[in-house]
């Protein structure tokens, strides 16, 4: 149930195991470009699996609930929970699936692969106690989601039925089989487990971007501190890579539900709390972190490097780049941005222009940010880049360039955690 990130990566691991597979999804353009082969998000492998599935005749899809449960033993309900205005998840979409499922396929097995605060899923058991349900959290990262669904670094599992419990045990025999870790519990630890990965992520992410700012005030590295830390098994260096702060669809989503569920709880979270709200401060001093590196008398027109959450996706929810492009317009600064996953009418802030060739970023600009990871802007020529630049100042949010390549071509590199 759902077409989106998580649906289509499940759609994805279960053709994966063999299964056939029915995909319900309300938006009719969606479900006429998937039936006609095509993906209506970008993510590797997956165009192939569609059209790998749809070639068996092993999937199918349908904007009519009645039609598209017909005959299914198992259902994964995969809608989304965003942020309500209090930070908690709204879980409408969750409820309305499920009341859906109750109508036409009651003795399919229900499983919540949505991510729902801790708590929910025993509610919906007594709400919809004819119901079997299971929660699944769902642990893909965007860019790499068909990999990640197929080959999950660990299985969760919550059930509270042993009906429940064995028909989820069959459905992932085969990955046991293939060693993948599995974790069977009761409905909230599962639910917890989501959340608690992701924040403790967020954590780490938002712990080194504090480094980060102490080592541009000490004149340490960030990249060689990151390098020394990650030396020790205990700590490892993944996650610790500086840079504009956290974005994309869930851990800012997700920290916050965490924080509200404690909250509610009346155990405030106060790591998750403090992670935020630096989160939050270090995103909206992006613009005076890029105006304040340049010569700031000096800066009329920039150019914003990247506009996605991170590299290898189309997607700019929550999306640093995007709070860089709109503390560049606050201050009165022409902003021409470049991101090889974004169309030029892609949905960026009204004032910003996307340009259509990576070397246009630099047209008359006097400054010019990385924002977002992509591999090619380290590979860019700067030699051409300064020679349509006005100003001097490359500024790197996310530390991949290499300084001796900017420097050779007349340039400054301010780099994040560096001096
Ligand atoms: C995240 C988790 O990594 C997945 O395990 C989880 O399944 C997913 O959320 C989800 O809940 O659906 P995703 O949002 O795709 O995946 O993106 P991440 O790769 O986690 O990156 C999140 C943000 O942190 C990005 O803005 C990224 O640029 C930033 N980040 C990440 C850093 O700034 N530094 C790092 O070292 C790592």
């Amino acid at each position: 149930m759902g077409a989106g990130y998580v649906g289509l990566s499940t759609m994805a691991m279960l053709l994966d195991l063999g299964l056939e597979v029915s995909v319900l999804e309300s938006d009719e353009n969606r479900v006429n470009m998937l039936t006609r082969g095509a993906s209506p998000i970008d993510e590797p492998g997956l165009t192939d699996m569609l059209r790998d599935g749809l070639d068996r005749g092993a999937v199918r899809f349908s904007a009519e609930a009645a039609l598209a449960l017909e005959g299914c033993d198992v259902v994964f309900v995969c809608v989304g929970t965003p942020e309500g205005d209090d930070g908690a998840a709204d879980l409408s979409a969750v409820v309305s699936v499920i009341d859906s499922v109750e109508r036409h396929a009651p003795r399919a097995t229900t499983v919540i692969k949505s991510t729902v605060p801790p708590g929910t899923t025993a509610s919906l058991q007594i709400r919809f106690n004819s119901l079997k349900l299971a929660v699944n959290p769902e642990f893909l990262r965007q860019g790499s989601a068909v990999a990640d669904a197929i080959n999950p670094t660990r299985v969760v599992v919550g059930t509270e039925r042993p009906d429940a419990h064995d028909a989820l045990k069959g459905l992932y025999a085969l990955m046991a089989d293939r060693g993948t870790p599995q974790v069977f519990t009761t409905f909230t630890s599962a639910e917890l487990i989501k959340y608690a990965s992701n924040s403790f992520l967020a954590v780490k992410v938002a712990f080194i971007n504090e480094i980060a700012d102490l080592c541009e005030a000490t004149g340490a590295s960030v990249a060689d501190v990151k390098l020394g830390m990650g030396l020790d098994p205990r700590i490892g260096d993944r996650f610790l890579q500086a840079g504009p702060g956290f974005g994309g669809s869930c851990l800012p989503k997700d920290t916050a539900a965490l924080a509200h569920t404690a909250r509610h709880f009346g155990t405030p979270l106060s790591i998750v709390e403090a992670v935020i709200t630096a989160n939050r401060q270090r995103r909206a001093s992006l613009g005076d972190r890029v105006i304040r590196a340049a010569d700031p008398r000096d800066v009329g027109a920039a150019g914003v490097l990247g506009l996605t959450f991170k590299a290898a996706t189309d997607d700019t929810r929550e999306s640093p780049a995007i709070d860089l492009v709109e503390g560049l317009l606050a201050k009165g600064i022409s902003v021409a941005a470049f991101d090889p996953g974004v169309r030029p009418n892609g949905s960026i802030p009204s004032g910003a222009s996307v340009v259509s060739t990576i070397y246009e970023v630099f047209d008359a600009a006097d400054v010019v940010a990385v924002a977002t990871e992509w591999p090619e802007f380290a590979d860019l020529d700067f030699a051409e880049a300064a020679a349509r630049m006005s100003g001097d100042t490359i500024v790197d949010l996310r530390g991949i360039l290499d300084r001796e390549n900017v420097e050779r071509a007349g340039l400054r590199l301010v780099s994040v955690g560096a001096r």
